[in-house]
């Protein structure tokens, strides 16, 4: 058995997927979730797909004891992989204390434990959204932070800036930000994927679910931006191999081979997907026509972004491998035996 990581947050989208490829490493894996945005089935499916059941504490991480209790039992963790946090950037404008509150008590609480019991690693679970709209693009590393346009994003600047102070001063001195750009799709199994609470947020579980029938139409909020055809360009990873990038930081601190105290890095595929070339996607790996509508832009949008990934790349030896038809074939094929199984959700 390998070292023992804890993932907060593991239960959830990345989280779970995440689990999987550590295990599949022979990585003893604690997860810590407050199951807020995720369901405790995803463990059943972690467990289907790898033979091994993570040890699971359901608590919430803002509860200072309760993180110092679980530090304290669990003195053998060699790293953290910090996922727990509130993601809805719109929420997040509606009511920004709950996003500063639990996003950034959580990390501090769980800096504080790994100072207290000299736990050295930590791999930070970052978005590409500190950069809000960049003037150039692809976005490297040292494009600069300009202000975030959510609560949200501010979260994420905040939390970086944090963990780089920290580093200094104690005995947690290594840690890796990793930059999500946008992660799409589900394990080729089915057994884990994506599982919005209520009405998704995102572009792909919204696609999913009107081509299956739970939702109307989709809305694509915004044509007349200033890219190809108008509508706004992301640059969309299979989440399988953004959860593969966790492991190779986790290997890269645990072997030292990091070469700073503080490394960031942008994990996307290095090219830029529109709204529309997606919808082209879903209606060629499904064989269904999408029903959608142009609405006005969403508060809060930025035009475009994508990755450049040289640095992943180069330095960390991480690519992604799956396509964009591929990536949102596994989305679809998770929404069809997912909604198969509990037609009532
Ligand atoms: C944003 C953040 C990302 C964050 C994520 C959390 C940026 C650049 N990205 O992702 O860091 O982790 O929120 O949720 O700030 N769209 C539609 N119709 C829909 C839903 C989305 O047209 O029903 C469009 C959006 O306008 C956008 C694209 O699809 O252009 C992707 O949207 P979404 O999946 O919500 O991700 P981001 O907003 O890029």
């Amino acid at each position: 058995m390998n070292s023992k990581i804890l993932v907060t947050g593991g239960a959830g989208y990345i989280g779970s997927h995440t689990v999987v490829e550590l295990l599949e490493k022979n990585y003893e894996v604690v997860i810590i979730d407050n199951l807020s945005n995720s369901r405790i089935e995803s463990l059943d499916g972690i467990q289907a797909i790898t033979g091994a059941r993570p040890a699971f504490e359901k608590f919430d991480l803002c509860d200072r004891e309760k993180v110092d209790a679980f530090f304290k039992e669990n003195i053998d963790i060699s790293a953290v992989i910090h996922f727990a946090a509130s993601k809805a950037v719109g929420e997040s404008v509606e009511n920004p204390l709950k996003y500063y509150r639990n996003n950034l008590v959580s990390l501090m609480n769980i800096l504080e434990s790994m100072e207290r019991y000299h736990v050295p690693n930590l791999v930070f679970s970052s978005s590409c959204t500190v950069y809000g709209q960049a003037k150039t693009l692809p976005v490297t590393e040292n494009t600069p932070i300009l202000p975030a346009s959510s609560p949200y994003g501010n979260t994420k600047q905040v939390s970086e800036e944090i963990i780089r102070d920290t580093i200094f001063t104690s005995d947690f001195n290594k840690a890796i930000s990793l930059r999500y750009f946008n992660p799409i799709g589900a394990h080729p199994s089915t057994l884990i994927g994506e599982l919005p609470l209520g009405i998704p947020d995102n572009l792909v579980p919204f696609v999913t679910q009107t081509g299956i029938g739970i939702r109307e139409k989709l809305r694509v909020f915004g044509s007349d931006y200033n890219t190809p055809d108008g509508s706004a360009i992301r640059d969309y990873l299979h989440v399988v191999d953004l959860a593969k990038a966790h492991v190779v930081a986790i290997e890269r601190l645990l072997a030292g081979k990091n070469k700073a105290e503080f490394e960031v890095f942008n994990l996307g595929t290095g090219n830029g997907v529109s709204v529309f070339e997606m919808i082209q996607s879903f209606e060629k790996v499904s064989g269904k026509k999408l029903n959608y509508e142009v609405v006005d832009r969403r508060a809060g949008d930025i035009e475009q972004i994508w990755a450049d990934t040289s640095l992943a790349n180069d330095e960390l030896g991480w690519r992604t491998l799956s396509t964009l038809d591929e990536a949102v074939k596994t989305a679809w094929e998770w929404e069809k035996h997912y909604r198969s199984l509990n037609p009532q959700n």
